[in-house]
């Protein structure tokens, strides 16, 4: 099925925090941080902003650059880990904020790759005859949920927001050429955040035992990624029967440099149809990806007709990839 993507949005935060404001805060260094995991700077949310505010900013952008009248929009599927509360959804507080008076709005836990499952969730909507417009956004305010005295996570990650609209079009220009998402609760131990749910709720023994922050075995985690995402990569490749060479960009999650070289080596995809801003934003999980994807066409690099293979992977665990035709 065909759709028409009519924008693409992502804002970030102000406040940077670089790898020598770190340095203060932790013992850690720029050159650690940097050859270990190819960021430099990550931003930070005010105290006042929330998960919504910012893909709010970035939705009020967007309708302002293509006149967009958000009455319009029938659904919003809203990507985070990172909610405003736990009871009501995000989604429902980013509705009201852009003032998407029409609109049904959820929210979906699906951690780093959550903006790739809203998009195929976005694409099954738009088959339905009472479905024009969804709007998919990945956002996320990591910063609060993270310990500030443990180095091996609180350097990884940053604050932010993308999204994409889509609008429905028999004829239109862009097209999921084919898709794989996974998922496995086996390993989830290795990346969660243990309290804030019913499982256990924040309590002065989860603050004291420092269990309402991410907790995660970095390198297990690693390994997890480069492979399921090298697996489901492949995967949509051979559905779509199409040769890797074919492929003009390659816009993973940005979670570590190293993680993406890893795949990179592993598809044989050239250096030059990666796209990587990790050094600037940290890891912002469902955020990443349609950042990147706003970056890129600001920038021009998207030319009608490409093929897109986009891929992520995250807490739960989660995965999964989309290969797309611009
Ligand atoms: N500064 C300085 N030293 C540090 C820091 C830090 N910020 N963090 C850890 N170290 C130390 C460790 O304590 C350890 O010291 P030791 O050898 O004396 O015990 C040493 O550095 C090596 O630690 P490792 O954990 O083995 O380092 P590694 O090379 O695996 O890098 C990292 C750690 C960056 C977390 C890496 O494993 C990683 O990126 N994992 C993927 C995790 C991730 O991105 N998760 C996000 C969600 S999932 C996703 O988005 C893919």
């Amino acid at each position: 099925m065909s759709f028409e993507i009519i924008g693409i949005s992502s804002y970030v935060p102000e406040i940077v925090l670089t790898n020598k404001d770190l340095e203060k805060i932790v013992e850690t260094s720029d050159e650690w941080i940097t050859e270990r995991t190819g960021i430099k700077e990550r931003r930070m949310a005010k105290e006042e902003e929330v998960t919504s505010d910012l893909a709010a900013k970035a939705a009020n952008k967007l309708f302002k650059e293509i006149n967009f009248d958000p009455s319009k929009l029938d659904a919003i599927i809203f990507a985070t880990a990172t909610p405003d509360n736990l009871i009501a959804s995000t989604a429902c507080n980013f509705q009201t904020k852009i003032g998407a008076k029409n609109a049904f709005a959820f929210d979906i836990s699906a951690a780093c790759p959550g903006f790739l499952y809203g998009l195929i969730i976005a694409e099954g909507l738009l088959k339905s005859e009472k479905i024009n417009y969804v709007m998919v956004v990945g956002a996320e305010t990591l910063s609060r949920y993270l310990d500030w005295l443990d180095r091996t996570t609180c350097v990884l990650f940053g604050d932010g927001a993308g999204l994409m609209l889509l609008k429905k079009e028999d004829k239109g220009k862009n097209k999921i050429i084919s898709w794989d998402l996974g998922s496995d609760g086996n390993l989830r131990e290795l990346l969660i955040m243990p309290a804030g749910g019913v499982s256990f709720p924040f309590s002065k023994e989860a603050l004291e035992k420092r269990m309402c922050y991410i907790k995660m075995k970095g390198r297990e985690v690693f390994k997890n990624a480069v492979l399921k995402m090298q697996e489901s990569a492949e995967k949509v490749i051979q559905m779509a029967k199409i040769k890797t060479s074919e492929i003009d960009w390659i816009i993973p999650h940005q979670a570590n440099i190293r993680i993406i070289e890893a795949l990179r080596e592993r598809l044989g995809i050239p250096r030059e149809k990666v796209y990587v801003n990790i050094e600037k934003y940290g890891n912002t999980s469902a955020a990443s990806i349609p950042i990147a994807l706003r970056e890129m066409v600001e920038k021009n690099l998207l030319k009608k007709g490409n093929i897109i293979l986009l891929t992520s992977f995250g807490a739960g665990f989660t995965w999964g990839s989309v290969l797309m035709e611009w």
